[in-house]
């Protein structure tokens, strides 16, 4: 394993994130469910609507039995709708195509309504127990920050490089501890504003740190 996940990984088993809800009775399921509210919306706020979907949708073929009407209600608050409906559309795939279980490979879980790149690759890595490479906003940051990397986040150049070393950096072992753990660092430690680096366990080798361009990198 390498030293950039190793430290990664350390640094979870002490300060990580481990009572979210969707980190108990973890299934494809739930965790696909949890990635798409994450998506766009802060864990806090996402809380609640996890344990409601839960409650009414406890299996996904109740979510594909459901009427789109009633999952918009009770997605409503949340926002970014198109979500909601892609969530409905994906349960109704699954319910029917799939026999109600998840595919289990990437090429066959991008296809699906609402799951890109990186949130087959969370629910791979967090649900499966496969090796899955993110790269949400979180992951972003750190790593055009480590890594030093100052253009613009939106150009495809950008975006290929960042891939590239979520890529080299995702162990094939330990990986669902590697994903949470780099999404947790992102969000508790490597801030967009006023990150606490001096708690980083990447701060010797960090880029962005040692030229004082954390507050330039990532550039949007
Ligand atoms: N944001 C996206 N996925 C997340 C997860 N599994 N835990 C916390 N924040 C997240």
């Amino acid at each position: 394993m390498n030293n950039f996940s190793h430290k990664i990984i350390s640094w979870y088993e002490v300060s990580g994130r481990k009572n979210l809800p969707w980190q108990k009775d973890i299934t494809p399921y739930r965790v696909w469910l949890s990635e798409i509210m994450l998506q766009q919306t802060q864990v806090e706020t996402v809380k609640p609507y996890f344990m409601r979907f839960l409650e009414k949708y406890p299996k996904i073929g109740d979510l594909a039995c459901a009427s789109t009407d009633d999952v918009l209600a009770l997605w409503s608050g949340l926002g970014y709708y198109n979500r909601a409906k892609n969530l409905h559309k994906t349960s109704i795939i699954i319910h029917e195509d799939y026999q109600g279980a998840f595919p289990t490979c990437l090429d066959r879980l991008t296809e699906l309504p609402g799951i890109g790149s990186s949130t087959a690759g969370a629910i791979l890595s967090l649900s499966m127990g496969k090796r899955g490479v993110i790269l949400d906003g979180n992951v972003k940051r750190v790593l055009s920050r480590f890594h030093l990397i100052e253009g613009y986040l939106e150009d495809k150049t950008t975006t290929d490089e960042l891939w590239r070393h979520a890529d080299r950096h995702t162990p094939a072992i330990e990986t669902n501890v590697y994903t949470q753990g780099i999404m947790d660092l992102g969000a508790t430690i490597c801030k967009r504003s006023a990150p606490a680096c001096s708690e980083c366990p990447l701060v010797n080798r960090c880029g962005a740190h040692r030229y004082h361009m954390t507050e330039q990198i990532p550039r949007r």
